[in-house]
C-alpha cells in the first residue's frame, strides 16, 4: 500500500508515548498453582492475533511463572504447539546475558515473522522453517528482567539514542527529536533483583518449568514418566545450556519422584530428562574459544582478514602471557572451584578475578571491531541490519502487549542483567565442558551447530570445544569422534547446507553462509539439523541410524571455502540504536533532522520503502500443507555444496552476546 505524506505527518504528530495499562495483565488469565510448590503460580492466556502460525489450529500460550525467592521474579514464556501432533517438547534460549528469546522467536526459528503493512501497521506471517514444524516449543525470557520477564513494573522514560531508561518517568528533556524519547513501563532495573550467575538462573528456570509443566500436562507423558525435553540455546547459551541441564538433572535426584497419579494433582515435581542439548554458535569455553579468535579473524574460510597476520600472532602470543586471557581464566577457574563452586556470586575475590578474566579475554576482539565488521557476521557492517529488529517495535504496540497480557513494555536486551553477570565474571567461570561430557555419557544427544560467518563465538572454537568434549567423555567418544570425518549436511534435493562430524550422540555441524543466529540466515538447514538432532537420526542425511555405532566419514577437516556476499546497507532501528545506526544515522539524529517511520530512522519519508512500493504480500501462500510439515531424508547427494547463498527475503530478520559487548557509542 502507498501512504500519502500528509497522512503520514499527521499521524506521526499524533503519536504519543504511554505507560502500559496494568489491566492487560489481569484480563483473561488462567492462574494455576504448581503442584510441587504451591508458592509457584502460573498465569497465562492465549495471545490471540499476535503471531500467525502455519496452521490456525496450533495453540499458543503466553504467560508468566511467578517464582518465589528474595525478590519478585516473573519469568515469561511463549509456548507454541507443533504443526503436527508430537510429544516432542523443546526449550529455546537466546543468550546475552540479557538477550530476550523473542529474538529467536521473531527472527530465526520461531513460528512467525513481522512484516510492515503500512504506517504503524504490521502483520505477522508464518515462517516455513519455524521449529514448530517439528516440535512443541517454549521460548523463555530469562533471567529475570530480560525481555517480557520482570520483577516490579515501574514507570519510566526511555531514551532511544543511548538505549537508556530513567525511572521514574521524567518530563521531556530538551530533545530535538520527538521520537527519541518515550514513556513506558519497565522492570526495576535493579541488579539485585535478577540472577547474576548461570547457576542462579538455572534454579529459577527449573521452578519456572515445573510451573509450566503443571499448567500444561496435555503436552507431557503421564507421571511418573519423566518429561523428555530438548534444550536449544544460542550464544551465551553455550553456558546456559550445559549448566541448566546439569542442575536440572541434580534436581531430579533431589526432588521426590511423583507418585503415579494420572490426574496431575499430586504435590510433586516432574523429573526433567534431557533428550538433546543443542548449542548454536555458543560461547561454551573461553579458554578454548578465545585462543582461536585471532586465527578465525585472519584465516577463516572466506579469505577475509580482519587484521594482519602479525597482529594475529601478537594476540595469540599474548593469550598465555602474564596477565593475558589464558592466565586470568585459569586463576578465575581455580578460585571459583575452591571458593564458589556452586556459582553463588557472593564471594568478592572470585567475582573480581573472574571479571578481570572477562576483560582480558576481550582484548583481541577490539582489533576485530576496528575492521568495521559485525561480530555476528563477517559479511556485515558493524551496525548490522540483519536480522531486522522490526519485531521490537511491533511488540510495543499497545494491542500486541494487550494480546500477550504484558504489564511491561518489551525490550530486546537488559543491560542490568548483562552487568549483573559481568560483575561475577560468570562467562569466565568455566565448568561447562565436563558437564557436557557428563550429559553425553548419560545418553543425552549433544549437537553443536555453528554458522561459519560468525566471529564472536566462531566455528573454529566450536569445533575445538566439540573435540574436547569427546576427549573428556572418554570411552568410544575419545577415539571415534575425532576419527569420524566430515560428511555433507544434505538439506534437500538441491543443496548441501554444511558439513558435520558425528559419532553416536555427539555432533558438530558447520553451517555454510550463516552468521551468529544460524536459523535467521539458513532457516531450512537449521531446521533439518534441529529435526535430526531431536529425532536421533544422522545429521548428515536424516536417515535413521544406530547411534551406538554410527559415525560420519569423510575428510578429517572441514575446508570448504566460499566468497562473502555483498555487504548490506545499514538500517537505523531506533529501538536498537547502538547496534544498528551507523555514523550517518547518528549525525542525522543529532541534527534533529530525519523522520522515524515504524521504528526506523530515515532522512526523509520518501526513503521509506512502502512510500513508493506496495507492501509485498510476503505471506508464504502455500497451497499444499506438505510444504509446511515434515523433515527431509536424503536419498542422494546434490552437487551444489555451497549452501544457499541468501536467505529468503521475507525471513530477513538477531542477538546472542548482547549489544553490551560492543563498544559503547559515546554520543548524545
Ligand atoms: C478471552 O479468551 C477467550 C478464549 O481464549 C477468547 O474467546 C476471548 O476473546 C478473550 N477475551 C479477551 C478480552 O481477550
Ligand atoms: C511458601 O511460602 C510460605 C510463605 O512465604 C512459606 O512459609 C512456605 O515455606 C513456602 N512453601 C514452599 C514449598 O516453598
Ligand atoms: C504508571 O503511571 C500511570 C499513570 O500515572 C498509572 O496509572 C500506573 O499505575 C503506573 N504504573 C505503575 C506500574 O506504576
Ligand atoms: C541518555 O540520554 C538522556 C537524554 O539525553 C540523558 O538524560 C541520560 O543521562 C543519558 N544516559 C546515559 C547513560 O548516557
Ligand atoms: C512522560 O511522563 C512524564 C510524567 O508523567 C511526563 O511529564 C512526560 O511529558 C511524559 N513524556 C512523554 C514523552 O510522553
Ligand atoms: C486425583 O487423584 C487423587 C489421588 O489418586 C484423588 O484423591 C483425587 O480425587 C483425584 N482428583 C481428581 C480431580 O480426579
Ligand atoms: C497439595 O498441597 C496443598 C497445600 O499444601 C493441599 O491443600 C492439597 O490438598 C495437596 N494436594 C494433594 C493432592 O496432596
Ligand atoms: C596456552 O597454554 C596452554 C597450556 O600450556 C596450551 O595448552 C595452549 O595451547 C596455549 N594457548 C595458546 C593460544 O598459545
Ligand atoms: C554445593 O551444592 C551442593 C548441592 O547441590 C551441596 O551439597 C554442597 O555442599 C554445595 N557446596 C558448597 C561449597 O556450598
Ligand atoms: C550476586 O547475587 C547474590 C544473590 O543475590 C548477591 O548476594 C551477590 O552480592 C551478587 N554479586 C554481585 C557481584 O553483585
Ligand atoms: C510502551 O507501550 C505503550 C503501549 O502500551 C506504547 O504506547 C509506548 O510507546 C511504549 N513505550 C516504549 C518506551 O516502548
Ligand atoms: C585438522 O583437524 C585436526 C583435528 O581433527 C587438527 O589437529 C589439525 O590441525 C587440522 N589440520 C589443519 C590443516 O587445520
Amino acid at each position: 500500500m502507498v501512504v500519502l505524506l500528509s497522512r503520514l505527518l499527521l499521524l506521526t504528530a499524533a503519536a504519543c508515548a504511554q505507560f502500559v495499562d496494568q489491566e492487560y495483565h489481569s484480563r483473561n488469565f488462567t492462574v494455576v498453582k504448581s503442584p510441587g510448590n504451591r508458592n509457584v503460580t502460573v498465569a497465562y492466556k492465549e495471545p490471540l492475533g499476535a503471531c500467525k502460525t502455519a496452521f490456525s489450529s496450533q495453540k499458543q500460550y503466553t504467560g508468566w511463572v511467578n517464582v518465589p525467592g528474595d525478590f519478585s521474579t516473573n519469568l515469561f514464556f511463549w509456548f507454541v504447539e507443533a504443526r503436527e501432533k508430537t510429544d516432542k517438547l523443546t526449550i529455546w534460549l537466546n543468550g546475552g546475558p540479557g538477550s530476550s528469546s523473542m529474538y529467536g522467536f521473531f527472527t530465526g526459528n520461531g513460528p512467525c515473522a513481522v512484516v510492515e503493512k503500512g504506517l504503524d501497521r504490521y502483520e505477522t506471517v508464518a515462517r516455513d522453517w519455524g521449529w514448530d514444524r517439528g516440535s512443541n516449543i517454549i521460548f523463555i525470557d530469562q533471567p529475570n528482567q530480560v525481555g517480557f520477564s520482570y520483577d516490579t513494573p515501574s514507570n519510566g522514560t526511555m531514551f532511544f539514542p543511548n538505549s537508556t531508561v530513567l525511572l521514574p518517568a521524567s518530563a521531556d528533556e530538551s530533545t530535538k527529536n520527538p521520537w527519541s524519547v518515550a514513556n513506558g513501563t519497565f522492570s526495576s532495573m535493579n541488579q539485585q533483583f535478577t540472577a547474576n550467575t548461570t547457576e542462579q538462573a538455572a534454579f529459577a528456570v527449573w521452578h519456572m518449568l515445573q510451573g509450566f509443566l503443571s499448567a500444561f500436562p496435555q503436552y507431557l507423558p503421564p507421571p511418573p514418566q519423566p518429561v523428555s525435553i530438548n534444550l536449544f540455546a544460542e550464544s551465551y547459551g553455550g553456558r546456559y545450556g550445559p549448566i541448566f541441564a546439569d542442575i536440572w538433572d541434580e534436581q531430579n535426584q533431589m526432588a521426590p519422584v511423583a507418585p503415579a497419579a494420572a490426574n496431575q494433582t499430586t504435590n510433586s515435581t516432574r523429573q526433567i530428562q534431557l533428550a538433546s542439548l543443542g548449542i548454536v554458535n555458543g560461547c561454551v569455553d573461553q579458554e578454548i574459544q578465545q585462543a582461536l579468535s585471532p586465527k578465525f579473524a585472519t584465516a577463516n574460510t572466506y579469505g577475509f582478514k580482519a587484521y594482519s597476520d602479525e597482529a594475529a600472532k601478537f594476540y595469540t602470543d599474548k593469550f598465555n602471557s602474564s596477565g593475558g586471557c589464558g592466565e586470568r581464566l585459569r586463576r578465575c577457574a581455580s578460585l571459583s572451584a575452591a571458593l564458589d563452586v556452586n556459582g553463588t556470586g557472593t564471594v568478592d575475590g572470585v567475582n573480581q578475578a573472574c571479571q578481570r578474566a572477562n576483560r582480558a579475554c576481550q582484548d583481541a576482539d577490539m582489533n576485530y571491531f576496528a575492521a568495521g565488521r559485525s561480530v555476528y557476521d563477517l559479511a556485515s557492517p558493524a551496525n548490522d541490519p540483519f536480522p531486522p529488529y522490526r519485531f521490537v517495535d511491533y511488540l510495543n504496540q499497545g494491542s500486541v502487549l494487550a494480546a500477550i497480557g504484558s504489564p511491561i513494555n518489551y525490550t530486546l536486551t537488559s543491560s542490568t542483567v548483562y552487568f549483573a553477570f559481568d560483575a561475577t565474571g560468570d562467562l569466565s567461570r568455566g565448568q561447562t565442558i565436563p558437564r557436557v561430557a557428563k550429559l553425553l555419557n548419560k545418553g543425552v544427544r549433544i549437537g553443536f551447530i555453528y554458522g561459519d560467518r560468525d566471529y564472536i563465538c566462531n566455528w573454529f572454537g566450536g569445533e575445538a570445544v566439540s573435540l574436547e568434549v569427546a576427549k573428556q567423555a572418554g570411552g568410544q567418544y575419545m577415539t571415534q569422534f575425532p576419527a569420524a570425518g566430515y560428511s555433507p549436511i544434505i538439506v534437500n534435493s538441491s543443496y548441501i547446507g554444511g558439513e558435520v562430524r558425528q559419532f553416536g550422540n555427539l555432533s558438530f555441524s558447520r553451517v555454510f553462509q550463516a552468521g551468529h543466529s544460524v536459523a535467521s540466515y539458513q532457516p531450512e538447514t537449521a531446521f533439518q539439523i534441529f529435526s535430526r538432532l531431536t529425532t536421533g537420526s544422522s545429521v548428515s542425511t536424516g536417515k535413521p541410524v544406530d547411534l551406538g555405532t554410527y559415525g560420519t566419514s569423510g575428510p578429517a577437516n572441514s575446508t570448504t571455502t566460499a566468497k562473502l556476499p555483498k555487504m548490506p546497507d545499514t538500517v537505523c532501528y531506533i529501538r536498537a540504536f547502538q547496534d544498528s545506526c551507523d555514523k550517518n544515522a547518528q549525525n542525522l539524529a543529532a541534527s534533529g533532522d530525519g523522520v522515524v517511520i515504524n521504528g526506523v530512522l530515515y532522512s526523509s519519508s520518501a526513503d521509506w520503502p512502502l512510500m513508493t512500493k506496495t507492501a509485498a504480500s510476503e505471506t508464504a501462500t502455500k497451497t499444499s500443507t506438505a510444504t509446511l510439515t515434515g523433515a527431509y531424508t536424503a536419498t542422494s547427494t546434490p552437487k551444489n555444496s555451497a549452501g544457499k547463498a541468501n536467505p529468503p527475503l521475507a525471513l530477513h530478520i538477531t542477538l546472542l552476546l548482547g549489544a553490551a559487548l560492543l563498544p559503547v557509542i559515546d554520543w548524545i
